[in-house]
């Protein structure tokens, strides 16, 4: 069984999918990590972050043992994440890598953007996570101050908005709800809620 989640920042779905992944024993994979983490050996290599030859050879040569580099966390690294995606042939090199992941038994589910349309258009269950801007900026600007990080409201909601700008026009694999996935609006749901109806859509979408 592979479950995809796609979303924009900060609309529950990297939460979602780890606590839907321990649920029905499946393994996780939080695609934005692979992203975060070439735009982290980019910069690394002291390259700009447009530059596509350097981010191929780091997505080629990433090594999945450092996805849990606390530093891909930090603000600005999603950003950053967000350029290096633009480019075809970073994509193509983390392609294989997610594929097989899906593949490997039991299933899994794996959180992005373009996983429903691209990565796992087979996959068993399609969903969108989406949610205001207001409320996800509202989400992710708690989630900054109670990192010690001083920033307002209106600079994260400027940042939520510019990202996914960048990650829904650009020419390749945008972000965008694959035609057969589910949508599960979170704006007025907790993140309790949130699973409570995941796990439900997933449930009657395996029976039927
Ligand atoms: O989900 P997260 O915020 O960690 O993703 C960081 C960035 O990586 C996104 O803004 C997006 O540009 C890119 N990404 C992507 N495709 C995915 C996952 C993430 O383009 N499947």
């Amino acid at each position: 069984m592979i479950i995809a989640i796609d979303g924009p920042a900060a609309s529950g779905k990297g939460t979602l999918g780890k606590r839907i992944a321990q649920y029905f024993g499946l393994a996780h994979l939080d695609t934005g990590l692979l992203y975060r983490a070439v735009a982290r050996d980019v910069l690394v290599r002291g390259a700009a972050l447009e530059d596509e030859e350097v981010a191929v050879d780091c997505a080629r040569n990433l090594d999945p043992g450092t996805l849990d580099d606390p530093k891909l966390r930090e603000a600005g690294i999603g950003e950053a994440a967000s350029i290096v995606a633009r480019l075809p042939g970073v994509r193509a090199a983390l392609l294989t890598f997610q594929r097989e992941f899906a593949r490997r038994p039991p299933g899994a589910v794996l959180d992005g953007r373009d996983i429903g349309t691209v990565v796992c258009p087979d996959a068993t269950v399609k969903i969108y996570v989406t949610a205001e801007p207001e409320v996800r900026a509202r989400r992710r600007h708690l989630e900054r101050l109670s990192q010690g990080d001083n920033v307002s409201y209106e600079e994260v909601l400027a940042l939520i908005r510019e990202r996914d700008a960048r990650d829904a026009n650009r020419a390749n694999a945008p972000m965008r709800p694959a035609d057969d996935a589910i949508l599960l609006d979170t704006t007025n749901l907790d993140i309790e809620a949130a699973f409570d109806a995941a796990v439900g859509l997933i449930k009657r979408k395996i029976s039927q």
